[in-house]
């Protein structure tokens, strides 16, 4: 066994200690939305237990997610369809599943089946990653019937996908950074406000396959970007504005601090040797529009993930005015409403 697998497992039975011991049913399910950071995570400082350099705060979108079905087979091989087709042993995502498959294995004669769903395009910069492990872990906690607490789940997601740990909730949530080096300190919460005209605004530039992953695109800019060593620190304090924001529905604040945010986060990516560049021409000209539609007073801001699509913040009494100017583009989703 690898160092990395051991110490994967050893952290896994850390987390198991607390799990109910009963046999496994014939089948687990789960299902978990997508999530957008407000504030981004960007960076570990450890890789293998996946712990991030700074915490993160994020509002999930419901109706876009995954849904996982996962049972036991005999056999060492698993089997995994993503949206019905059965995927070869050679395909990314059946490797990278099937890596985080095998930690949980119990019993070397068995293997498992998994069946998911994706409802958004998966590796298009709207973070399938994170709903597919947040909905893998809830299938695993299901079918072994370990009745974990929900913030333990959180430990296991983010163990396949730092951003999956904010994924086991609806609205809005954040994961602490941590300081452990067990990693048992890293785990994501829901936060408890509604917000019912908070409104988020999908703009699809491009639903193509990202040139680069967001796991190699942070770590590259950790180790080659001369600007990464002011961002954990930002990072972290405009998690806690938007924290703050959020209890006090200040809008103004939020919106501000999450693009300004998206930003940094990019300026770092692109400071990177070599440089990473997630944006297209279609992204820059939806960043003007905003900027346009703000200096008519329609108060609209952005973020962006790892890819070139563009994520709205608005209120439910902008919609229109934004839909007037992005028209077919632009998906809109209320999360508190739906
Ligand atoms: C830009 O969670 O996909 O979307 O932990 O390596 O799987 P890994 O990375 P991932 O990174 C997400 C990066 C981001 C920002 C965010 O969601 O916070």
């Amino acid at each position: 066994m690898s160092d990395k697998i051991a110490l994967q497992k050893t952290f896994i039975q850390s987390v198991l200690e607390s799990a109910s011991k009963q046999l496994a049913k014939s089948k687990g399910l789960g299902k978990a939305p997508v999530n957008i950071a407000l504030s981004k995570y960007w960076g570990k400082r450890e890789p293998i237990l996946n712990l991030p350099m700074n915490g993160s705060v994020s509002i999930s979108l419901p109706g876009l997610g995954t849904e996982t079905e996962l049972s036991l087979i005999s056999g060492e091989q698993n089997e995994i369809s993503l949206n019905g087709e059965v995927l070869n042993q050679e395909n990314p995502f059946f490797k990278r599943t099937s890596e985080f498959l095998n930690l949980f294995k119990t019993d070397n004669t068995q293997a498992f089946a998994m069946h998911t769903i994706n409802t958004v395009p998966t590796a298009a910069g709207l973070a399938s990653s994170a709903s597919g492990y947040a909905a893998l872990v809830l299938a695993l906690d299901d079918l072994f019937q370990w009745q974990l607490p929900v913030e333990k789940l959180t430990l296991l997601a983010r163990l396949g996908s730092g951003s999956a740990s904010r994924s086991l909730f609806k609205g809005f949530a954040q994961w602490h950074a941590g300081e452990q080096e067990n990693g048992l300190d890293s785990y994501a919460e829901a936060l408890p406000q509604q917000w019912s005209e908070f409104s988020i605004g999908l703009v699809k530039v491009n639903v193509q396959q990202k040139p680069i992953s967001s796991t190699a695109g942070m770590q590259n800019t950790v180790h080659h970007c001369d600007l990464y060593q002011p961002w954990p620190q930002k990072a972290e304090r405009d998690k806690a504005t938007i924290i703050q924001a959020i209890a006090d529905k200040d809008f103004s604040t939020l919106g501000a601090t999450a693009e300004n945010n998206a930003l940094a986060m990019h300026a770092t990516m692109i400071a990177t040797w070599p440089p990473i560049l997630y944006w297209q021409a279609e992204s820059v000209a939806a960043m003007h529009k905003v900027w346009q539609l703000r200096e008519k007073g329609v108060e609209v801001y952005f973020t962006m993930d790892a890819g070139p699509n563009l994520k709205l913040i608005m209120l439910e009494k902008d919609i229109p005015s934004v839909k007037a100017v992005f028209g077919e583009d632009l998906q809109v989703i209320q999360p508190f409403k739906s």
